[in-house]
């Protein structure tokens, strides 16, 4: 799909992954970008309108069905279509090991990780058919395919968001739908602070120490080049970190 002209929506994008891939757009030529976090998004607004896109914030929580409702009813409100959904807001244990996590935050980060993109990609299904099809692009992990022990709840979601994706195959022939996701490894966002309440968790810190991070703009590159691909339907995307420079050289 050719991103000029097109109405996105970002879910997760005060920071992050989420704010890179709403400006990416904004740079790509889309004509609007809304959106849709829980947190205040005036910086990103601000980078989006820079970037040469209408910018239109929706105070959302992707774990409230209400909420997605009024997210996309707002969308077609102010815009008239919907072309593009980026299903990537998320939330981990924060500082938190796996079992010793209050159970309400378990509950929170399925209905944020996954019970939100499930809905999310839903209910963009008729207002993408209405605008001649669109493409859902979900965040998933690299911590979908490996276990990850401290963090148990918020692997089986992300691997929930795998395959879900993969099952989302058929909405291509329904709905002129293309559902695709990421799979980032680490990535040099605020979230990676969260697993050591501000600093890096212990058991992170071996993962961290052997890796480059990745930068949110590159895992924006590849959310785009999911949007523009046609021939992406139902794809897996993994972005993966190198090894830290130190490593590589010696
Ligand atoms: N940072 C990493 O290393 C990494 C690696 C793999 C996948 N991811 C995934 O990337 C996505 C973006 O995370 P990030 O790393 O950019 O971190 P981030 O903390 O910068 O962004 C997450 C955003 O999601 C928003 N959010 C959380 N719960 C929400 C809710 N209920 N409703 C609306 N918005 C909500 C937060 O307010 C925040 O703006 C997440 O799905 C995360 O799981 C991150």
């Amino acid at each position: 799909m050719e991103i000029r002209d097109r109405v996105a929506v970002v879910t997760g994008c005060a920071t992050g992954i989420g704010r890179a891939t709403a400006v990416g757009l904004a740079r790509a030529g889309a004509r609007a970008v809304v959106l849709a976090d829980r947190k205040d998004v005036g910086d990103t607004a601000e980078a989006v309108v820079h970037a040469g896109a209408e910018a239109l914030s929706v105070p959302t929580d992707v774990s409230d069905l209400g909420s997605l409702r009024d997210l996309f009813a707002r969308t077609e409100a102010a815009f008239g279509r919907l072309d593009i959904l980026h299903n990537n807001a998320g939330m981990g244990e924060g500082a938190d090991i796996w079992p010793a996590v209050p159970s309400e935050r378990c509950a929170a980060i399925v209905a944020v990780n996954l019970t939100g993109v499930i809905l999310g990609t839903q209910l963009a299904l008729e207002p993408m058919k209405r605008s001649g099809g669109g493409v859902v692009v979900n965040t998933s992990s690299g911590g979908a395919f490996v276990p990850l022990p401290p963090q148990a709840v918020y692997a089986a979601t992300k691997a929930g968001v795998v395959h879900f994706t993969r099952s989302c195959a058929p909405l291509h022939e329904s709905h002129g739908v293309r559902v695709n996701c990421v799979c980032p490894g680490l990535v040099d966002t605020p979230m990676i602070l969260e697993t050591g309440g501000g600093a890096i968790a212990d058991w992170l810190k071996p993962v961290y120490d052997g890796v480059t991070l990745l930068r949110p703009e590159e895992i924006a590159d590849a959310v785009l080049a999911l949007v523009r691909d046609d021939e992406k339907i139902a794809e897996v995307v993994l972005v993966e970190n190198q090894p830290a420079a130190a490593e590589r050289s010696g």
